[in-house]
């Protein structure tokens, strides 16, 4: 079997986690490759809910080894609690855990700009997680940056920490009159931090390397989605991230010819959280009713998601650029009982048709969808398990789908637990 990469190909929450989980069994290493503690990835697995932001999918088996990778930004606060929730069940976490030394740490200085970049932002609010992730890739990208391995060196943290602090203070101060964090304190924090998060930290390039080398199987597990991508997604609405299946191998130190075969996962409808372009959305009690019945709410913070059709532009590009060669198709359970379901084909703007997805989001925000509507099904799905037991219009539905995207739905997620699925 070759490796996999995992790419959500909307704006996030498509059913990575679930996904990730559920094949994770197959693979010797599941690698994480971008994104933070941002991500809110919910798997359910034998009855009991487990909810990720850092560690992979991949954790919940035993013999799976889970790299953090070095494209990924760490929170210790964020990651440690995570651990600690994970023991609390019973799960094992110890040399089943690597971190990558090149890792960029976040620190409270992030998580306060990030805040107040959204509070004074006006029109400019992109609806962030308030998780230090924009300000802590701007320090990567700045060169500013303190990384994992800088974390393991007292003298260096210090040192790199100071210059940090004294920096953002002088920030705070000149473009928000807040008043300056201190360095003693956060110092003596992250040391302790780092003494728990040591036995972790590996040259985790390294290690993946010799893994490709001995034939290991990887799978590489994206944060967010396509749509959420720096360079491709919904700028600026979008992380600061590649979470497109790009981001795998610079996010791992693994060449682009190891990351193999692209399996994009999208849900049967569609979800954001946070502002942005989102043309097949539905402000109406359609929309309530998908956000209730798809419990779209967000792992990370909890805010409502907002819910529209199944963009088939959107994810022909989605999926284009990310190169799928195959896709997942999940929560169609959710579905069920909608009399007749809409999907958007194209988009309409200034007297013309859209074929293709735009690159500027004022064209996009301008634009209204063309929708087609496709017969729904009452009957529950939730315990079908092969293509031929979903109902006709289910079926003609999938099938209507991978048409407009172009890309083969393999499988397709019909409940939050590992069993349900319907393969094809
Ligand atoms: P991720 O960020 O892509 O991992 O997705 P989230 O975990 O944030 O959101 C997906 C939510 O849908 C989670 O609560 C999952 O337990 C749930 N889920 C995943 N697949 C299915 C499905 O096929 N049907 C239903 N009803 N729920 C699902
Ligand atoms: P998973 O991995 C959905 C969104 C935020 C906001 C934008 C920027 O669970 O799919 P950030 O805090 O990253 O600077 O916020 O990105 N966002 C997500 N939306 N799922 C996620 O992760 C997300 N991670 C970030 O809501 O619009
Ligand atoms: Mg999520």
């Amino acid at each position: 079997m070759s490796n996999l990469c995992i790419v959500g190909l909307q704006w996030g929450d498509e059913g990575k986690g679930k996904i990730v989980d559920t094949l994770s069994a197959g693979f010797d290493v599941v690698a994480r490759y971008q994104g933070g503690s941002n991500a809110g990835h919910t798997v359910v697995a034998d009855g009991r809910k487990f909810v990720l932001h850092l560690i992979p999918s991949g954790i919940l088996r035993a013999n799976c080894l889970c790299v953090i990778g070095n494209g990924v930004v760490i929170d210790p606060v964020a990651l440690l609690q995570e651990i600690e929730e994970l023991r609390g069940h019973g799960i094992a976490v110890g040399e089943n855990l690597a971190i990558s030394d090149r890792a960029h740490v976040v620190f409270p200085y992030h998580k306060e700009m990030d805040r107040l970049q959204e509070e004074s932002g006006g029109s400019g609010k992109i609806g962030t997680t308030q998780r230090g992730i924009g300000p802590c890739y701007t320090d990567k990208a700045a060169r500013v940056g303190i990384r994992v391995g800088d974390l393991m060196d007292r003298a260096t943290l210090e040192r790199k920490l100071r210059v940090n602090v004294a920096q953002k203070n002088r920030l705070f101060e000149a473009l928000y009159g807040r008043a300056p964090m201190s360095f003693d304190p956060m110092l003596a924090q992250y040391l302790e931090y780092a003494e728990r998060m040591r036995p972790h930290v590996k040259d985790t390039v390294d290690l993946l390397t010799q893994a490709y080398a001995e034939g290991k199987r990887i799978l590489f597990e994206g944060a967010q989605g396509v749509m959420l991508d720096i360079d491709v997604g919904t700028y600026p609405y979008i992380s600061s991230s590649n979470a497109g299946a790009g981001g795998a191998a610079s996010g791992t130190g693994l060449p682009p010819k190891a990351v193999g075969r692209v399996l994009g996962i999208t849900k049967a409808y569609c979800t954001r959280v946070g502002q942005g372009p989102f043309p097949t959305e539905l402000t109406d009690a359609l929309g309530d009713q998908l956000r209730q019945r798809g419990g779209e709410y967000g792992a990370t913070t909890g805010r409502p998601r907002r819910c529209g059709w199944f963009d088939a532009v959107a994810l022909r590009y989605a999926a284009a650029v990310s190169g799928a060669d195959e896709m997942v198709l999940t929560k169609l359970d959710v579905l069920t009982g909608i009399e007749k379901i809409g999907v958007g084909v194209g988009y309409r703007v200034g007297g013309r048709t859209l074929e293709r997805f735009p690159a500027g989001v004022d064209m996009l925000e301008g634009c209204t969808p063309v929708c087609r509507e496709f017969a729904g099904w009452t009957e529950d799905i939730s315990a079908c398990r092969s293509f031929g037991e979903l109902p006709r219009t289910a079926r003609e539905y999938v099938e209507t789908l991978e048409k407009l995207v172009g890309v083969r739905i393999g499988s397709i997620s019909v409940g939050n637990a590992r069993e349900a699925m319907v393969r094809r």
